[in-house]
């Protein structure tokens, strides 16, 4: 019976997964502008399936489904051409069909293929009368046929909407997958490393352990604290990367963040004899941020500062600039050679092995806090010059 690929165009049907999906304003409007163009009582899309007729949509009429052998678009989408059937009962592919016979007593039927680019026909817009019409005009399946392409594009938008829809799903599940499997092994290594630590540091307290056994359990105790910074920070980067940081927020007061951040580091700057100065401007704009994560960042520079610093002050301020945030904290320390600046927010980047054996760390700090701050919105930039200490300034966008 069918003179068409029938198997390939039922798989570009099922492509399109449009079958028995509810209404669709796109569609509904241009059927309903067919039925007014043409003064049509019944207007429809149709679409042909393997055993029926579906309408996707359809004026002055109930019901949207009927049998294949009763469809009049089954033979519509046999050819490229409008297929016009001036008067149901003198044709005799329609004389003994029941919806001519009954109720919607068809006698006219005029319908444009819902051709693909592929040439696949996989339905029909149609408008039906009553009574008998005149054969339509070139003119008249001229303007079917075109407002027939117009459902054939709204279909094509509607799946590559779909289709991006379907991407960004995907993408989002995998996203969802890497996090949940970080925060899995995040779980599984911290939590022996955590008892080493602390059976390390029963041990080293024991007053039964000779000295010598007491020196080895805290070796082995301050080894793996480095161990479990090392994995904090592995993981705390792998998230970043993974896209599956929280770092937004409720928009914030960002001066009580940044004097927390510096507290912290009274006791070790005084230690080490380095003057710590913190200054925020008194009217600052809020930011949208984490404040525990942009805590995390300040507290990475402002360590660094008092770990490369031996002599000089520490100053940390926050300020606004061109309707930004700017947290700033400078160093009198030694610097970095300016072939290492483009390079220090890299991973494990430590500016010289000589550096890292003499500070520690574990050059993870930097490419943390840089990827933090952009995915706040803001970055980080670096100015220093050796011997003379260093700047870096967080900038913000004000929320
Ligand atoms: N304030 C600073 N003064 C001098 N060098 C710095 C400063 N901050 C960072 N650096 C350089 O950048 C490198 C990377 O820093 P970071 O990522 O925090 O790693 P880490 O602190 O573990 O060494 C440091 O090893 C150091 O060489
Ligand atoms: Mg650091």
């Amino acid at each position: 019976m069918f003179s068409i690929d029938e198997e390939g165009r039922l798989a570009a049907l099922r492509e399109y997964a449009i079958m028995d999906t509810p209404p669709e304003a796109a569609f509904d409007r241009i059927v309903a502008l067919a039925a007014d163009l043409f003064d049509a009582p019944i207007a429809a899309m149709t679409l042909i399936d393997s055993d029926r007729q579906w309408m996707k949509s359809i004026v002055g009429l109930d019901g949207n489904e009927t049998p294949r052998e009763h469809a009049f678009c089954r033979y519509t989408i046999l050819g490229d051409e409008v297929l016009v059937v001036p008067d149901a009962e003198q044709d005799d592919r329609f004389r003994d069909n029941p919806l001519v016979l009954e109720d919607p007593n068809i006698r006219f039927y005029a319908g444009a293929p819902l051709r693909l680019r592929s040439g696949h026909r996989l339905g029909a817009l149609c408008v039906i009368d009553r009574t008998p019409r005149a054969p339509l005009s070139e003119v008249e399946k001229r303007r079917l046929q075109t407002l027939a392409n117009v459902v054939v594009n709204e279909m094509d938008l509607r799946l590559m909407a779909e289709r991006y829809a379907m991407a960004t799903r995907r993408a989002e599940a995998a996203t969802e997958a890497k996090s949940e499997f970080l925060a899995n092994m995040t779980h599984e290594l911290r939590t022996p490393l955590t008892s080493v630590i602390g059976f390390n540091a029963l041990l080293a307290a024991s007053p039964d352990l000779p000295e010598r056994e007491k020196g080895m359990a805290l070796k082995a105790k301050t080894a793996s604290e480095k161990l479990l910074t090392i994995v904090n920070d592995v993981l705390d980067l792998a998230k970043l990367e993974a896209g599956a940081a929280e770092v937004g927020g409720e928009p914030i007061d960002v001066g009580p963040v940044v004097r927390s951040a510096v507290e912290l580091f009274t006791e070790r700057a005084a230690e080490k004899g380095l003057a710590l100065h913190l200054h925020v401007a008194d009217v600052l704009p809020r930011a949208a941020v984490d404040p525990a994560r942009l805590r995390q960042v300040l507290v990475n520079l402002i360590g660094n500062a008092v770990k490369f610093t031996a002599k000089g002050e520490i100053a940390v301020s926050a300020s606004v600039s061109g309707g930004e945030i700017q947290l700033a904290v400078r160093d009198t320390g030694v610097g970095i050679p300016e072939q290492n600046l483009g390079r220090v927010f890299e991973r494990f980047e430590q500016g010289g092995a000589a550096i890292s054996r003499e500070f520690g760390g574990t050059g993870l700090g930097l490419a943390i806090s840089e990827r933090l701050a952009r995915q706040m919105g803001g970055e980080i930039t670096v100015e220093s010059k050796v011997g003379h200490g260093s700047t870096f300034t967080v900038i913000l966008p004000a929320a």
